[in-house]
């Protein structure tokens, strides 16, 4: 794992747009796993205008989304599909087609998680995944407690989860927010060729340092990264400062 502490959360963005960058400009059909939640949206921002001023194109490339609420149109407001639209998707020339997000509202959800895996294989696997973390240490919609080898998988989530995502997504209103989703694996994460985690500010700190710094638990599912070949933590300095090993 190696771990790059910024001054600014901008400055960490910056960086991990340039990963991005370079990855589609190295492979223009490459495979790229997405992430919702605050922290990519400006990365989102960095990519958008890459595609504008003509350095990147998303022409040939294939993306799969980390997770989805259960029982969401994937046109509602707050659903990670139309998230994705709007925050990139219908920015750039992707091709919808090849945008996949795990449908939250599929009959059977046994054979939805299983084809969602099939089609990542079938895409020939995951370039590069984004990732962000949850102040509980979650990935995707991996909570604590979770199996550290499973594929996609309907997941339950924590009062913490519903907390934060209702403060972020639902207005404040906890009752909204559906209380499970179906998320990538932490073994579908595994599998991924590279990852890229943004984390910022203190909600992030405790997470972070038990990622970098604590063992491998399923209490801190992020901390499983460590066993991953080629994974970057970017981190601001707020985020960073519980870390005993600062570089
Ligand atoms: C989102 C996802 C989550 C978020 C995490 C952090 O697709 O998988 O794991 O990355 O909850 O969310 P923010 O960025 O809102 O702090």
């Amino acid at each position: 794992m190696k771990v790059r502490i910024f001054e600014s959360s901008q400055e960490a963005t910056h960086e991990a747009a340039a990963l991005f960058i370079e990855q589609i400009q190295r492979k223009p059909d490459c495979v790229l796993g997405l992430a919702t939640g605050s922290t990519p949206i400006k990365l989102y921002k960095e990519l958008i205008l890459a595609y504008k001023e003509g350095t990147i194109s998303f022409k040939r490339v294939k993306t799969f989304n980390l997770d989805e609420y259960v029982g969401l149109d994937r046109l509602h407001t707050q659903s990670y599909y139309r998230f994705m639209c709007e925050q990139l998707f219908d920015h750039v020339d992707i091709d919808k087609r090849n945008c996949h997000v795990p449908n939250g509202q599929a009959k059977n959800i046994e054979r939805e998680v299983m084809q969602y895996e099939a089609a990542i294989e079938a895409a020939g696997g995951i370039d590069m995944q984004l990732l962000g973390i949850g102040g509980n240490g979650h990935i995707g919609f991996n909570e604590p407690g979770c199996n550290l080898d499973c594929g996609t998988h309907l997941e339950s989530l924590t009062r913490q989860t519903i907390q934060d995502n209702a403060r972020l997504f639902f207005n404040g209103n906890e009752a909204q927010v559906p209380r499970q989703a179906l998320t990538m694996g932490v073994g579908t994460i595994l599998r991924a060729r590279r990852c890229v985690l943004l984390a910022f500010g203190k909600s992030k700190q405790v997470a972070v340092q038990g990622m970098i710094e604590g063992p491998i638990t399923k209490n801190n599912p992020a901390s499983v990264l460590q066993r991953h070949p080629d994974t970057v933590v970017l981190l601001d300095t707020l985020a960073a400062e519980k870390l005993k090993k600062k570089g």
